[in-house]
């Protein structure tokens, strides 16, 4: 049988990189028991996981299948997860809770708190993101829960606490099918009550509001519905979905979701629901992240994004290095110093947070961002007429890796995956022959951050923690490392140690 499901995956070569029995054995819809399944299992397992994840159920391994199961998800298994949903919707209709016909796990143990007031901690913390903003994202998470339920929420620093959060990488001591995979694949997973864990893959690339990365308030969010006693949901907008979304315009909790945690833990006091849209809990984060950030005393003389992954970077006519993350950018004057976090809106009012691509153009003396579908220019503060425009008018692609004015060409060049566009700025149009492959760029990586040429003449590109230092003269690379150490002008190595 085994061969079998090996080779329908096959077929679909690299998109799926996930064997379907493994996945199935993990995600509890084939016992582990001897890896031997018959046709008729398999079958029944497929149709189960189509109809988890609103596949058209046919019980066959075809391509959308396939391709689900490679998305990023919780790590927590499904097993169980159709029956609780059938019990809730029962509730529903006939308003009595019906015993629990659970075949697999014990059903002496009621998978739940018997208090209402439980603390949590959080344990350690992940690379890219600054523990005050983990701690917001942790606290509205919880928030987000209590403000539909009758539980309370404290946060205990020192511990102990009822649920523990923290980040691992690979393996950490709850066994083998729970290791973690690196970026994508598994995000995170927890357990039900009353053991009170949940885990964190610290490979992933952490973000509270970048379009790069996956957002950790959902995550959370979703992981603590787990400590609560939640399974996996199979509504469409639920948080308890097992795949991963991102923080959207709709709800964030769904009616499921609602209905799950309050006929284990009952209606917030007063019977009063707080449930806020997605765009309004993002905002809501944004506004703190901006007062911790603004509020905190620089650590050991760095600013925060030096330990950080930024959204975008630029170099202005004055040779002030802008780096911009969230809702916030900051200055590094040619002198050295760093400015305090400043507010995007600001000095651009119009502008979205989390932008994608920012570039100062000295040939207009334009400011060109980049976010999504649409492209801002701005003269100094004020929207230039007629934007944002969108990016496919201009002939250039949506969500670009970064973007920056390359003199040695005349005109703005943007990255995107495995291609590069480059703009006229004075026709904002794409030059003809474009776009074209990366690889024109000897030695330069795909998916790069941000670029921008510093007064040396060089064009430095940065990913993550690494830059690449192209030389426009012998056209490739020409020096990589990483930028917080090596680049004093990024305004990351206190002004003491730097060799002048
Ligand atoms: C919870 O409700 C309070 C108001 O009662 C609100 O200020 C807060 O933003 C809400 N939090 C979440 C995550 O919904
Ligand atoms: C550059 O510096 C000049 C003089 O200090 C200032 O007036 C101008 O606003 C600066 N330009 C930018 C883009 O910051
Ligand atoms: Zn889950
Ligand atoms: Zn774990």
């Amino acid at each position: 049988m085994g061969v079998w499901i090996l080779a329908v995956a096959a077929l679909v070569g690299a998109q799926a990189p996930v064997d379907p029995q493994d996945f199935l054995e993990k995600y509890g819809y084939l016992h582990q028991d001897h890896h031997i399944h018959n046709a008729v299992e398999v079958q029944l397992a497929v149709r189960d996981f189509q109809w988890l994840s609103r596949l058209p159920v046919t019980g066959q391994l075809d391509e959308d299948t396939l391709l689900q199961m490679a998305e990023p998800r919780c790590g927590v298994s499904d097993e169980g997860s159709q029956q609780l949903w059938a019990q809730r919707v029962h509730v529903i209709f006939t308003g009595k809770n019906r015993p629990q016909h659970r075949s697999k796990r014990s059903f002496t143990q009621v998978e739940k708190w018997y208090k209402r007031h439980l603390t949590y901690q959080i344990v350690n913390w992940p690379q890219h993101l600054s523990q005050g903003s983990v701690r917001l994202a942790v606290r509205a998470a919880f928030q987000l829960w209590s403000n539909v339920s009758g539980l309370v929420f404290q946060e205990a620093p020192g511990g102990p606490a009822d649920i523990r959060l923290a980040f691992y990488e690979g393996e950490h001591n709850d066994g083998s099918s729970n290791a973690f995979d690196g970026p994508g694949g598994t995000l995170a997973h927890a357990f039900l009550p009353r053991r009170g864990e949940a885990h964190f893959d610290k490979a992933e690339r952490w973000t509270l509001n970048g379009h790069k990365g996956h957002n950790l308030f959902i995550v959370t969010a979703h992981e603590i519905g787990h400590t609560l006693g939640l399974e996996h949901s199979p509504v469409r907008h639920a948080l308890m979905s097992p795949y991963y979304r991102k923080l959207g315009r709709s709800l964030v909790l769904s009616w499921d979701d609602i209905l799950a945690v309050q006929q284990l833990y009952g209606k917030p006091p007063g019977q009063r629901l707080v449930r806020l849209p997605g765009q309004v809990l993002h905002a809501v984060l944004q506004e703190w992240e901006l007062i911790e950030l603004q509020s905190r005393p620089e650590a050991l003389g760095k600013p925060v994004y030096c330990q950080n992954v930024f959204d975008a970077i630029t170099i202005d006519q004055n040779q002030s290095v802008l780096v911009f993350r969230g809702s916030v950018y900051w200055t590094v004057s040619a002198a050295g110093s760093v400015s305090s976090p400043m507010p995007l809106r600001q000095r651009w009012p119009e502008l979205p947070s989390a932008i994608e691509a920012a570039a100062f153009s000295p040939l207009d003396l334009k400011w060109y961002f980049f976010k999504g579908k649409r492209i801002w220019r701005f003269t100094d503060r004020s929207l230039d007429p007629g934007f944002p425009k969108r990016s496919s008018d201009l002939g250039l692609p949506r969500h670009p890796d970064c973007a920056f004015y390359y003199a040695p060409l005349g005109h703005m060049v943007v990255f995107k995956g495995s291609r590069y566009s480059v703009l006229d700025l004075k026709t904002l149009r794409q030059v003809p022959y474009y776009p074209r492959q990366l690889t024109d760029w000897i030695g330069v990586p795909q998916g790069t951050n941000g670029a921008l040429t510093h007064v040396d003449g060089r064009l430095y590109l940065f990913r993550e923690q690494q830059f690449w230092r192209f030389d426009p003269v012998k056209v490739r690379v020409t020096r990589e490392g990483q930028w917080a150490k090596d680049l004093s002008w990024t305004g990351c190595i206190p002004q003491s140690n730097r060799i002048l």
